[in-house]
């Protein structure tokens, strides 16, 4: 198999990872990919934006399967852009439809709605509604959530405490266009209070495979403290979801997100993460995107015991219900390594050092790095992310920030409770 994954960041280089080690694999390429995916693959200079440039590349190098990491990607349109021009190149990416799962919280939450599907209690707004949303707001209770319907890099929501900094969000998102596009359009939500968790599937829209499940930690700060970053670590398995639990997520989550493609007629192929959180034992429905999470696929991944190019490329085959997917036993814990000053204002350039340590075996991944006259510098605000495995938690914890001890550039900063929190005593 030809394979051509496109994205930049530490997800991408832990799909290139898993890629590399199959059996059924002919050539790896990753556009623009990264210093990481360099060396399992080739790395392509495309703009992955640009459909034509990829439908040109896909052709000239008989691409069989296409992922797409990214979101932006997906919502864009690249499956419905080369869908009609290539029958049997396989997309992991779903339609520009299904894609506004992610692209629109509206949208999602009318999906969620018409499904029954648990989530929290919602209306949304449009710019000409200013008084019946600060009216909306006043039913409510605080904190109060308030989320721009589109795409916003991950900032788009705001969680505040009062009702006169809520209605002054209100007016930045709908009046001030503050997201631009994305902020013409809100929802006011129910606050929802309880852990978080991450799940995946891969699905071809009628049928899906369980991947395992994972927890971010999102906030810079230890103890969940301080601004909201792409995730800082993360964890899988997550304890306290045993396989009670997991079958509770598979009825009220994912089997009516599947049945509801069927109903509706939405085409599906690729990765669904389904962003939860446990309020009080009723797992419920934060967000879907639409691929991978960064950084969840770093130890994701690494738990999949199979073949994933085998499972990949029979997606659109009836072969692929019987499908066996193995996951190892394993713990697995990724700590992200940022640049000082990250998610906000944060230099590059500094030389890393440590890396040579590293063996194949390691679970090094790549995000913001460069390849500098020989040299490895930063290049990024989140610049690495080291993974390690575990008989227990504790223990792929502990190797994990061991790991990390024997990397080093100026100004590198990570959390020290990665997955402390998840441990039973
Ligand atoms: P999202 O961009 O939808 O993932 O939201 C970002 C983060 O905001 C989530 O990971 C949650 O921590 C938080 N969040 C979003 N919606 C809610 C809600 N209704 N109740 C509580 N927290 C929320
Ligand atoms: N780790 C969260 C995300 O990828 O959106």
């Amino acid at each position: 198999m030809n394979i051509l994954l496109l994205g930049s960041g530490g997800r991408e280089h832990a799909i290139a990872w898993k890629i590399s080690k199959s059996k059924d694999l002919k050539k790896l390429f990753i556009a623009p990919g990264n210093t990481g995916t360099s060396l399992i693959g080739e790395n392509i200079n495309l703009n992955t934006t640009n459909f034509e440039e990829i439908e040109v590349f896909i052709r000239m190098k008989k691409i069989d399967i296409l992922i797409v990491g990214p979101e932006n990607i997906i919502v864009k349109g690249i499956y419905d852009y080369l869908k009609p021009k290539f029958s049997d190149l396989v997309i992991i990416a779903p339609s520009k439809e299904a894609s506004l799962l992610e692209g629109s919280k509206k949208f999602a939450k009318a999906f969620m709605q018409r499904n029954h599907i648990p989530t929290a209690k919602y209306k949304s707004f449009q710019q000409h509604e200013l008084k019946e949303a600060f009216s909306y707001l006043e039913s409510m209770e605080p904190p109060y959530v308030i989320k721009a319907d589109g795409l916003a890099g991950g900032k788009g929501v705001v969680i505040l405490d009062t009702i006169t900094e809520a209605k002054s969000e209100i007016k930045n998102m709908l009046e001030r266009k503050k997201f631009g596009k994305a902020s013409e359009q809100i929802l006011i939500e129910e606050f929802m209070s309880g852990v978080e968790l991450s799940v995946f599937i891969l699905t071809n829209g009628l049928d899906y495979k369980l991947l395992p499940c994972a927890k971010d930690y999102k906030r810079i700060g230890e103890g969940d403290k301080g601004l909201n970053t792409g995730g800082m670590g993360a964890v899988s398995p997550v304890p306290f979801v045993n396989s009670e639990y997991i079958n509770k997520i598979e009825k009220t989550i994912i089997k009516p997100t599947i049945e509801g493609f069927k109903k509706e007629n939405i085409n599906y192929t690729g990765f669904i993460f389904f962003g939860l959180i446990d309020v009080k034992g009723t797992p419920k429905v934060i967000e879907y995107n639409v691929r991978l999470g960064d950084p969840e696929t770093q130890v994701v991944l690494p738990r999949i015991e199979s073949d994933l190019v085998e499972i990949l490329k029979k997606i659109n085959t009836n072969e692929f219900k019987s499908c066996d997917l193995k996951i190892k036993k394993s713990y697995c814990t990724s700590v992200i390594l940022t640049s000082n000053g990250y998610p906000e204002k944060y230099k590059t350039g500094y030389q890393i050092s440590g890396l040579d340590s590293f063996t194949e075996t390691d679970l090094l991944f790549h995000a913001g790095t460069k390849i500098n006259k020989d040299k490895i510098t930063t290049n990024g605000g989140r610049v690495l992310a080291v993974s390690s495995y575990g008989e227990k938690l504790e223990e792929s914890i502990n190797k994990a920030y061991k790991k990390v001890d024997k990397i080093y550039f100026e100004g590198m900063y990570f959390r020290k409770d990665i997955g402390l929190d998840l441990i039973v005593k």
